[in-house]
């Protein structure tokens, strides 16, 4: 069976975790989403579990409200050179946002972590959510949606040509004739663009993988489209198996009308897994985790999907408040999500927090459970591999140590590593170097 037919598996690695109270949980240590001594014993245990990937999440505004990880934690690229030292097979993908950085710095940064892991580095394309980012990196205002998708676009085609710098045979090093490397294999890529002006070329070579894998993570219109255009990977999540199919659908067929192959693109399913001995166990785990957390602190969480809206000035128990156009510059996607449900269920405010905080996922529960609906959401196509996010402290050593020998036995998901890159293991072609391609040389 090729990898591609194979479940893909990532997992996020996020230090004190994405729920706010996890922190206080006596497994965790409390310092571990700079402790990395955790996150090389969890990218340890991934590779055990033959994980496609480890990845990490970023961001780059905080504020009082912010959750617990998102106050003190590792710059991406940074913990993801550390943790390449120390694995040897998984890959390395880590977000870095196109609405605050400069092309040719991130280019030479995942391109230097491609070299230091040989080939298994992944950039996470973000359109960077917070308002507050502006602030940080001394612009007046944050860019809306619609042009930080445009700013998206024109950043990849950037990267990908200053990545294309130098053809793969261009360095000779030979040191008997002094010559180090072939002037007419390096290239400059001379970008003038809308929001980019970039001379180039780029100070490092292409990696074993060719280029690092491009993932994206964003669900609305415009997130879709970039996906479907430029990402390699797409990172998602969705409420139910039917939302996840018609996202499946929509992308892969936005990715033909691009002139792609369906197989090009790999959709990746965020789920928030809880193993269980028993499905008590593992409603009791979550129980346990849901109510380390107050209404107040439920109430500041929501408000993150909201620009940090302040929804303490709500009753508590009357229906969740008509927000109208709130959060459309924000999480977008994930602020429509939490309205529609809302409307749809009639769920009051503190019901909203409560769930928004500790959302009761489907993915809770014995390891059959969990690995029968991975395999529903694989075969009916609503995922072709999924993303762990641990929602208890042992969760992602429970799910390699229960769930995955369930799918190794039932041919699903690889026994050994394909290949040493991640885009050999995601079943990814390696992009020819452009100039090599188009020159006179290799195409007679
Ligand atoms: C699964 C997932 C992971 C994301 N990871 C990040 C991240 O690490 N950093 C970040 O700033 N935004 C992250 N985002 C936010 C998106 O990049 C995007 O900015 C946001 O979802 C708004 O865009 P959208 O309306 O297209 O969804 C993530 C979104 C999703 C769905």
């Amino acid at each position: 069976m090729s990898s591609r037919k194979l479940i893909k598996l990532g997992a996020i690695i996020q230090g004190v975790g994405a729920h706010i109270g996890l922190w206080r949980h006596l497994d965790t240590p409390a310092d571990a989403s700079v402790n990395l001594e955790f996150y090389k014993q969890q990218a340890q245990i991934a590779e055990a579990g033959k994980f496609d990937l480890v990845f990490i999440a970023d961001g780059l505004y905080i504020n009082e409200q912010s959750i617990p990880h998102f106050l003190n934690r590792f710059e991406p690229v940074t913990i993801l050179s550390a943790l390449a030292a120390v694995t040897s097979k998984i890959g390395l993908v880590g977000t870095l946002s196109s609405s605050y950085s400069e092309p040719f710095n991130v280019a030479r940064q995942f391109a230097s972590l491609d070299h230091i892991s040989g080939g298994r580095a992944g950039w996470n394309v973000v359109t960077s959510p917070l308002e507050g980012s502006a602030w940080n990196f001394g612009k007046k205002s944050h860019p809306s949606h619609p042009t930080r998708y445009r700013i998206a676009e024109e950043f990849i085609e950037v990267t990908r040509g200053l990545w294309d710098s130098w053809e793969d045979d261009a360095f000779i090093r030979n040191k008997e004739t002094g010559e180090f490397f072939d002037q007419s294999k390096l290239h400059t890529l001379h970008h003038k663009g809308e929001f980019f002006a970039v001379q180039g070329p780029l100070n490092i070579s292409r990696s074993k993988q060719g280029q690092p894998i491009i993932f994206q993570a964003g669900s609305s219109e415009a997130g879709k489209n970039l996906a479907a255009k430029s990402a390699d990977a797409v990172l998602t999540e969705h409420a139910s198996i039917e939302d996840a199919i018609s996202f499946y659908r929509d992308v892969k067929d936005r990715a033909k009308a691009y002139g792609r192959a369906v197989d090009d693109i790999a959709i990746l399913h965020g789920i928030g897994v809880i193993v269980g001995r028993s499905q008590e166990e593992a409603v009791s785990k979550y129980e346990e985790i849901a109510n380390l957390v107050t209404i107040e602190r439920a109430l500041d969480q929501l408000g993150r999907f909201f620009d940090h809206h302040d929804f303490s000035q709500y009753p508590l128990d009357q229906q969740f408040p008509e927000l109208g156009e709130l959060g459309n510059n924000s999480h977008k996607s994930s602020a429509d999500r939490i309205k529609r449900l809302a409307l749809e269920n009639k769920l009051t405010l503190r019901q909203v927090a409560l769930r928004s905080v500790s959302p009761p996922g489907e993915f809770i529960g014995t390891p059959e459970h969990i690995a029968d609906l991975i395999q529903l959401y694989y075969e009916k196509e609503a995922a072709d591999g999924f993303f762990i996010q641990s929602v208890t402290p042992k969760a992602l050593e429970e799910f390699v140590e229960l769930v995955v020998p369930i799918l190794q036995e039932r041919g699903l998901y690889r026994i050994e590593y394909e290949e040493d890159t991640l885009r050999g293991n995601l079943g990814l072609t390696i992009p020819p170097n452009r100039y090599t391609v188009n020159s006179a040389r290799y195409r007679s």
